[in-house]
């Protein structure tokens, strides 16, 4: 069942809302269902291969997304996942896709680097320009699109040079954000983009994740940002995906959620529990597509694409 905070009664910050008119943003994702989830090592501090996961369960809940999405008018295509890649239902990190070019994801840990090829076979199969990537960097992760630039996250992770890679590969500004917090280990888990459009840019984030400096850097550019508090930043609230109206995202974070509502969104909640026992949330099963041809509901992109050309 999904939890959606729309159905709560009018607040005086509800009625507010309806004032700010947003409009969602044609927006298309892959997802990889979690087949063959579990924790089996540990390469963030939210992993204890010693507590048991419930792969039904972690089903369940990832279909509750897809089925959100869904409702929402995100189009969503799907990758199959691989047998001993547990992580690989975290498809954030699959790639980083924008204007249509897919620059492939290098992961730092052993145990997923072969997350990377399979991604990258599906994203050339539907179409994609695909670039290998010769330095360290986890996609979207530590990747995130916003106006004409990327937020670019490095501590844990993806590496400077990566973020260098990507200025020059997606040839926008690349802005490198130190975090410093292991349990927020990429940028995605202590930093939302919640409306990406060129001149309308808005975040929201957990400003004890990143480095002073990185703070300063944020404060700068984004003086109207939603401040996430530690408790709901803690429930990886921040790891939310926006098309620029509707908010999914965890459905305990509810002062993150009112805090959104006041700005016009409208905040979809969804329980996402069992894949947070790897360490992800919303956004981590959920890689965006951006390019000129995704949002037919296809899984096989290449014969849509052949025709719009
Ligand atoms: N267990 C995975 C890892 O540590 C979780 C990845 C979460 N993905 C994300 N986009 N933050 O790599």
């Amino acid at each position: 069942m999904s939890l959606a905070f729309e159905s709560h009664p009018a607040t005086a910050s509800g009625l507010a809302a309806q004032t700010t008119a947003r409009t969602p943003v044609p927006t298309a994702v892959l997802m990889c269902p979690p087949t063959y989830f579990d924790v089996t090592y540990a390469i963030n501090p939210w992993m204890d291969p010693s507590v048991p996961t419930d792969a039904a369960r972690a089903v369940a809940q990832w279909q509750e997304l897809r089925d959100t999405y869904t409702r929402l008018g995100i189009v969503v295509h799907e990758i199959e996942g691989v047998d001993g890649l547990p992580d690989m239902v975290y498809a954030a990190n699959g790639a980083t896709v924008i204007d249509s070019i897919a620059y492939t994801a290098s992961f730092l840990y052993p145990e997923r680097q072969p997350e990377a090829a399979a991604y990258s076979e599906w994203l050339a199969r539907a179409g994609y320009d695909v670039v290998e990537a010769t330095h360290v960097n986890e996609g979207e992760g530590d990747l995130l699109a916003i106006g004409d630039m990327i937020l670019a996250g490095t501590g844990f992770r993806s590496t400077i040079a990566s973020h260098r890679e990507a200025r020059r590969v997606f040839d926008r500004e690349v802005v490198t954000l130190m975090l410093v917090r292991p349990e927020y280990y990429h940028l995605d888990t202590a930093l939302a983009v919640l409306d990406a459009r060129p001149g309308h840019e808005l975040i929201a984030y957990l400003p004890s994740a990143f480095a002073a400096a990185s703070r300063a850097e944020l404060e700068l550019r984004f003086p109207d940002a939603i401040i996430v508090d530690e408790e709901e930043a803690a429930m990886l609230g921040l790891n939310i995906v926006s098309n620029g109206r509707d908010v999914v995202m965890p459905a305990r974070a509810t002062r993150f959620a009112a805090a959104l509502r006041e700005r016009g969104f409208n905040p979809v909640g969804v329980d996402l529990s069992e894949l947070l026992k790897g360490g992800g949330g919303v956004k981590c099963c959920t890689l965006a597509l951006r390019g000129s041809n995704n949002l037919r509901g296809s899984n096989n992109l290449r014969g849509a694409r052949v025709q719009g050309d």
